[in-house]
């Protein structure tokens, strides 16, 4: 699958890429990463990407065209329109069904704002507007790296079948995971459930849905229909 993130400073997103997950899924040939700096695709002799806002307030919007003219110039790179997703916090909120969902495109592309906004044209010429939560960062590239370790990590292959079968656990049901254990039996005093050590994986499977559910209800009821 291939990942082309546009920003004003896609060198933000480098080392991210670079490390971990991300880094290994391309030295596998299993995703590949583009970054493109937005002011190259100003238009020319303008390196200008913002502006004042029509009908007057404070702050600068994002122009249109330098976006657009990034998208058409991925698009002629790879013979054809990439999925395209605006981020911002106006956008659809992300969860692992949407990324599952994003990992099914071959191409996907993620345009990074700055500023008060972007011009709402540009969403406008997008496959998606997308969020990452309900509150303001001070740019996409934070969002973008969001997403980019989110939906690879749903690219066939990216984890390894025991990583996404827990992982599946966690999108196709509703509750949250069941907490995890490893040494020290003892730390700080606390102990690790006998019933995790029992070896009887029956009770053990018991154990982990009751505590799933016990946290779900503490953490996210509305995972579960109720009210927090
Ligand atoms: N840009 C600023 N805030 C954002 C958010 N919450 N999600 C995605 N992009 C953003």
């Amino acid at each position: 699958m291939r990942f082309d993130v546009v920003s004003m400073w896609p060198d933000m997103l480098r080392p991210f890429v670079a490390e971990g997950t991300l880094w290994a899924a391309q030295q596998r040939d299993l995703i590949e990463v583009h970054l493109h700096r937005l002011e190259d695709f100003s238009l020319q002799g303008r390196p200008m990407v913002d502006d004042r806002p029509f009908g007057g307030g404070a702050g600068m919007v994002m122009r249109p065209e330098p976006f657009t003219r990034a998208v058409e110039a991925i698009r002629s790179q790879i013979g054809r329109r990439p999925f395209t997703v605006l981020l911002s916090p106006q956008g659809v909120r992300l969860d692992q069904t949407l990324a599952k969902d994003l990992a099914h495109q071959r191409a996907l592309t993620l345009l990074s704002g700055r500023y008060e906004g972007v011009d709402e044209r540009v969403a406008a010429q997008c496959d998606l507007e997308l969020s990452i939560g309900d509150y303001v960062l001070a740019g996409g590239e934070v969002a973008a790296a969001v997403v980019l370790e989110v939906v690879a990590r749903m690219v066939p292959g990216v984890v390894g079948r025991h990583a996404s079968a827990s992982t599946d656990s966690f999108y196709s049901g509703p509750l949250l995971g069941h907490p995890q254990y490893t040494r020290p039996r003892t730390f700080h005093g606390m102990t690790v459930p006998k019933v995790l050590m029992s070896g009887d994986h029956e009770k053990i499977r018991r154990w982990r849905a009751v505590e799933a559910w016990r946290k779900t209800l503490r953490h996210r009821p509305d995972l579960v229909g109720l009210n927090g």
